[in-house]
């Protein structure tokens, strides 16, 4: 079982950096394949918290190569503040390889990105302002700095001059900002040359040989399929491909070397920053899910709005992305509910959809349909056998397994490591 991708069937934070700890040993490399320190994923080991941005969360996982894949966007200070930040809590871990293709995020992205969503207002995005949307957007725009150019300072140079040319032309005549300084850019990245200089590799090249070999390769997968530029919630989206072609493209490896795709859902919905929520819950029952769950973000700590379970939604993303099998999080959090509200299709101007409509104003505008499902009151924390979960508790899986048309393979009933239930292996 060589190829496995980890994705988030929702908007994000659905637990993949737990689901990634959970395949644990089993795995030999671990790669993250999109986005960059948007991301936040946690890993409880021990009782200790860990929040991984950039680092793959694999990287606490002591078996496993990591690899940084040329899809991720790469802030440097982020890199080696998370890298020290673990070995001043005592964390002994390798530093990632890292794609010579990986683009990298500046401190102009970061600002462009700032500016642009506060000119937007009402009709911001919400995004994380780590300066994601500007770099992937220099990447396709064909004026993107790559890790490989801080191989030669000169050219690395010449690159930051052209890059910035008409940006500083927008951001003093438009935004009215100063202006940046071409040498000051290019020495904050060659701050950091010497450093990560052993770590560039030709990651397509290794991770093709390692799959060769025989060894267990995991695709970490970052964001969300609803937060995917072409599949998500457009433009309430990201700007890159967290769905599973983003692990080939993202990292150089055919997808006829993929044996197994793990969606990983939340047993309620979550979403941070703006863009269409159906399930979305504005009374005091929200704010108990948002409690109970502890939904804060992991990277910008913002509270994150809370729903209920939205099937159309996991299914389409099952679909897309060939989920094998889903890893269901958090189900430990509905304890004590009498009953649980199920999306299970949506009125669009007064006609019902089972299914996850096809353009984005009809979604905008869906209202849920409800099937309610009874729920339990023991607490699930300690259990580890699905037949021991409470009668009600297996139910509502088994019915969301119908409704999003794949079987759940694992469960997590808590934020530690160990704290799963699982059904089928999935290495
Ligand atoms: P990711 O971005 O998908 O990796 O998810 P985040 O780390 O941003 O958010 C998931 C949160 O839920 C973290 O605080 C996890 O520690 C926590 N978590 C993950 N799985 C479970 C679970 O099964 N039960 C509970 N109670 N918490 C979980
Ligand atoms: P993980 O990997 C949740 C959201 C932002 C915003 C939109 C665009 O932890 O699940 P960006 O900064 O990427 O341009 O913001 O995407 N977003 C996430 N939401 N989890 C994430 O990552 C996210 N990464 C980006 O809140 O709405
Ligand atoms: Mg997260």
């Amino acid at each position: 079982m060589p190829g496995i991708i980890v994705l988030g069937t929702q908007w994000g934070d659905e637990g993949k950096g737990k689901a990634v700890d959970a395949l644990g040993e089993h795995v030999d490399l671990v790669v993250r394949y999109s986005g960059g320190n948007n991301a936040g994923h946690t890993v409880v080991v021990g009782g200790e918290k860990f929040i991984m941005h950039l680092l793959p969360a694999g990287i606490l996982n002591r078996n496993a190569t990591t690899v940084i894949g040329n899809g991720v966007v790469v802030d440097l200070d982020v890199l080696y503040h998370e890298l020290d930040g673990l070995a001043a809590r005592g964390e002994v871990v390798d530093h990632p390889l890292i794609s010579a293709n990986a683009h990298l995020i500046t401190s102009y992205h970061q600002t462009l990105d700032k500016v642009t969503e506060r000119f937007a207002g009402r009709k911001r995005i919400g995004t994380t302002g780590r300066g994601i949307g500007p770099t992937y957007s220099d990447k396709v725009n064909r004026v993107g700095i790559r890790v490989s150019d801080l191989l030669d300072a000169d050219l690395l140079h010449d690159k930051v001059v052209a890059s910035l040319d008409m940006k500083n032309q927008t951001l003093v005549k438009i935004y009215n900002r100063r202006e940046i300084d071409a040498d000051i850019v290019t020495e904050q990245l060659l701050a950091h040359a010497e450093r990560i200089r052993p770590y560039i590799v030709d990651a397509a090249r290794l991770l093709n040989d390692e799959l060769d070999a025989g060894k267990v390769v995991l695709f970490e997968g970052a964001q969300a399929h609803h937060l995917d530029v072409d599949h998500g919630t457009y433009p309430y989206v990201t700007s890159s491909n967290p769905t599973a072609g983003g692990a080939c493209t993202g990292t150089g490896v055919g997808p006829t070397r993929i044996d197994r795709v793990i969606g990983v859902a939340k047993a309620y919905t979550t979403r941070v920053g703006e863009g269409p929520f159906p399930s979305e819950l504005f009374d005091a029952a929200g704010e108990r899910l948002r409690a109970d769950g502890g939904e804060y973000g992991a990277t910008t700590g913002r509270p994150r709005r809370c729903g209920w379970f939205d099937a159309p939604v996991v299914e389409v993303a099952n679909r897309v992305n060939g989920c094998t099998d889903v890893f269901l999080t958090k189900l430990d959090v509905l304890s004590g509910w009498e009953r649980i509200p199920v999306c299970v299709a949506y009125e669009i101007n007064g006609q019902r959809s089972d299914i996850y409509p096809m353009t984005q104003s009809e979604f905008q505008v869906a209202k849920p349909i409800f099937e309610f499902l009874p729920g339990w009151t023991e607490d699930i924390t300690k259990i580890r056998d699905f037949d021991r979960l409470p009668a009600n508790c297996r139910a509502y899986v088994k019915r969301l397994e119908e409704l999003i048309r794949c079987r759940i393979s694992g469960i997590g009933v808590g934020p530690g490591r160990e704290q799963a239930v699982m059904i089928n292996d999935l290495v």
